[in-house]
């Protein structure tokens, strides 16, 4: 069995060190010069915390309430693609490590594992929904995600066209979909307008969606207020706030940025998730300091799985989960619901 390693950062460097070149690129890649990429982390570590001490926080805790449910802690696994490229377990190891550290498991639309197979696992599943086209393909995966048992529909919106980066091995393919060929191009036409924007979502999409589902609903990657206001209009029940970790276009607002602006724009109850970025305790701290009602952790937990297997995952999650706690302990918090309160 790999070893397991003493901290995030270890666990980036072995998997740097461990995957084959073209997937270490795949999975570090940020669109561009990797901007974006790179300022969403030096935002969050941008921000100074004054811890509080001798406050009393004996019999504190991590949990938090969500769309009814309780979560033992606000983090949450964000829906990566492929996961099969980082270890042979892919997201059914994922899903044992989300199980056994109490994490939600929000699973991409490009898993390469079956569904069922991941919901096997026990951990609380989420689906991340990826339009399909048409609104018939997209209903048939949101039903079968439905009866595997998904608690929460996360529509990611903000990458209907991106830069291709790797070619997929034969073994590995996003097997819960089905074909979905892309209209024929015109000719001298543009791939982009006549093509990928052809079979992306639209607003009206948006609508239709929600008249589809009655598990909570929540919005991926808005970055502009306008369109947040516009989501929750159609019914939505909350945004992930999230730049896609830098991938899709470099420049954008930090994610942090967008955070703020959104929770001061939208007001204080609305569940309002976060992701891009997040790379230590500290920083869920922060980014539930800035507004966020929980975290998503991206790449940091598959560095654990390509570093050590499910067990890198969970020791990924619970080394988050420690910090997070250590941070509160220091900055006075007794609950995540006294971060939003006392720590800007
Ligand atoms: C992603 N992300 C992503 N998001 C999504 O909604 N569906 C997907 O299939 C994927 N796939 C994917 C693959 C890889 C390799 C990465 C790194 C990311 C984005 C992901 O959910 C999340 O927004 C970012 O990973 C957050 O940024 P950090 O924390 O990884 O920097």
């Amino acid at each position: 069995m790999p070893a397991l390693c003493e901290s995030v950062a270890a666990y980036a460097e072995t998997a740097r060190a461990t995957l084959p070149p073209e997937i270490r690129d795949y999975l570090d890649a940020g669109s561009g010069n990797g901007h974006t990429r790179r300022d969403n982390e030096v935002a969050l570590d941008a921000i100074a915390l004054r811890p509080r001490p001798l406050a009393d926080v004996r019999g504190g805790h991590t949990r938090i309430q969500l769309f009814g449910r309780t979560l033992a802690h606000p983090l949450l696994l964000a829906p990566i693609a492929y996961q099969r490229l980082f270890h042979p377990q892919g997201e059914t190891g994922v899903a044992m490590a989300a199980a056994a550290q109490d994490t939600p498991l929000i699973v991409s639309s490009l898993a390469s594992e079956p569904l069922e197979a991941i919901a096997s696992g026990g951990a609380d599943l989420w689906f991340q929904l990826y339009w399909q086209a048409d609104r018939e393909r997209t209903l048939r995966l949101l039903r079968r995600a439905e009866a595997a048992g998904a608690q929460a529909i996360v529509f990611t919106v903000d990458a209907p066209v991106k830069q291709a980066t790797l070619a997929l091995p034969p073994e590995v393919t996003a097997v819960n979909l089905e074909p979905a060929p892309l209209p024929a191009p015109a000719p001298g036409g543009s791939a982009v307008f006549g093509q990928w924007m052809a079979v992306a979502p639209r607003w009206d999409d948006l609508d239709w969606l929600r008249s589809q589902t009655r598990l909570p609903l929540l919005v991926k990657g808005l970055l502009h207020a306008e369109d947040a206001r516009r989501a929750l209009a159609a019914g939505c029940d909350g945004l992930v706030v999230s730049n896609h970790g830098g991938r899709i276009l470099d420049g954008t607002p930090t994610a942090l940025a967008v955070l703020r602006e959104f929770r001061q724009a939208l007001g204080p109850s609305l569940p309002l998730l976060f992701d891009s970025g997040i790379r230590s305790g500290q920083h869920a701290f922060k980014a539930i300091a800035a507004g966020a009602q929980a975290v998503l952790i991206g790449r940091p937990y598959i560095w654990g799985l390509a570093a050590a297997g499910p067990m890198g995952v969970a020791h990924v999650i619970r080394l988050l989960r420690d910090e997070l706690e250590m941070t509160m302990a220091l900055m006075g918090c007794a609950t995540v619901a006294s971060i939003a309160n006392e720590s800007q």
